[in-house]
């Protein structure tokens, strides 16, 4: 596979990045995934202009144009022959010197830009939407800048080991009673057709797809409203279901145990992913 680092294309085990680097040491970088369908980047535009925001929010200089981002995800995509999967994007604060919880001289300091691809065949028509998810719910113990797609996701991936431990697939942040977002995926409950999410607040990551679908929702004469919600109201919800870049809309079957309808993918859940795939594509 070749990688992307600073500017290079490398077979991936030549590509290095330095033991001080700020991302290593101290989660001090952001990052994207745009998921690929059919070879065509899927939504670059509005996974850019979150990406932009994110460095903003933490007075990170962009070390790269929006076109040669472009260019370089294109150019990963083609190399490695990607139909179907993603390209992963981190931009880190980088470090020229020592560790030091001080951020390095913006002037000399250039951020360590690093992208690579994931083949991931079958992405569209996975299995797994049949199916549906199972989640748990546990504490959100995250930071609270959660707008910000930074790559402190130990916690996450704690929520994530918790998740199979339990038989389930992933799980359910909540925070002062109210669902905030799944461990990488954005949450959503529908009752009598209508189609309920957390608004948008620095509580949660504001989901690219998540915009697409609520779009898309509106477009099909869907009710939305944009609103915080339990675990009970969630388990007494006729469907649920999480949207991401990767997991595009993927029912949610079963929360903490308890059967979300009758236990399968529902209709409106099962609508959106079509519609979405269906313009994606
Ligand atoms: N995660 N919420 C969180 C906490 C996320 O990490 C993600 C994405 C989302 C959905 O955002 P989007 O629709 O823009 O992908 C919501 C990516 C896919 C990941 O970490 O792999």
């Amino acid at each position: 596979r070749i990688v992307y680092v600073n500017g290079a294309y490398l077979p991936e085990e030549e590509a290095t990045v330095s033991v001080f680097d700020r991302g290593f040491l101290m989660a001090d970088g952001v990052y994207e995934v745009t998921s690929v369908l059919g070879g065509k980047l899927v939504d670059f535009d509005g996974h850019a202009a979150r990406l932009a925001r994110s460095l903003a929010e933490l007075d990170m200089v962009q070390p790269i144009s929006h076109e040669a981002l472009l260019a370089a995800h294109r150019e990963l995509v083609a190399r490695n022959g990607i139909e179907e999967g993603l390209v992963y994007l981190q931009i880190t604060r980088g470090n020229p010197g020592d560790r030091d919880f001080a951020f390095p001289d913006p002037e000399t300091t250039t951020g360590t830009v690093v992208m690579f691809t994931q083949n991931k065949p079958g992405l569209a028509d996975s299995p797994a939407a049949k199916v549906g998810m199972k989640v748990i719910s546990i504490p959100d113990l995250r930071w609270r800048r959660r707008d910000i797609k930074t790559v402190q996701l130990l916690y996450p991936s704690m929520g994530k080991m918790a998740a199979k431990a339990e038989g389930a697939d992933d799980a359910w942040f909540v925070e002062d009673g109210k669902v905030t977002e799944g461990t990488s995926n954005n949450a959503y409950i529908v009752k009598n057709g209508r189609i309920i999410t957390r608004e948008l607040s620095q509580d949660i990551l504001h989901g690219i797809t998540r915009a697409a679908v609520l779009r898309f929702a509106a477009e099909a004469q869907m009710e939305v409203e944009e609103r915080s919600f339990t675990i009970d109201e969630a388990k007494e919800a006729d469907e649920a279901f999480v949207t991401s870049a990767t997991a595009f809309v993927m029912p949610v079957v079963e929360i903490d145990g308890a059967k979300i309808g009758a236990g399968t993918p529902g209709r409106v859940a099962a609508r959106l992913r079509e519609i979405y795939l269906e313009e994606s594509l």
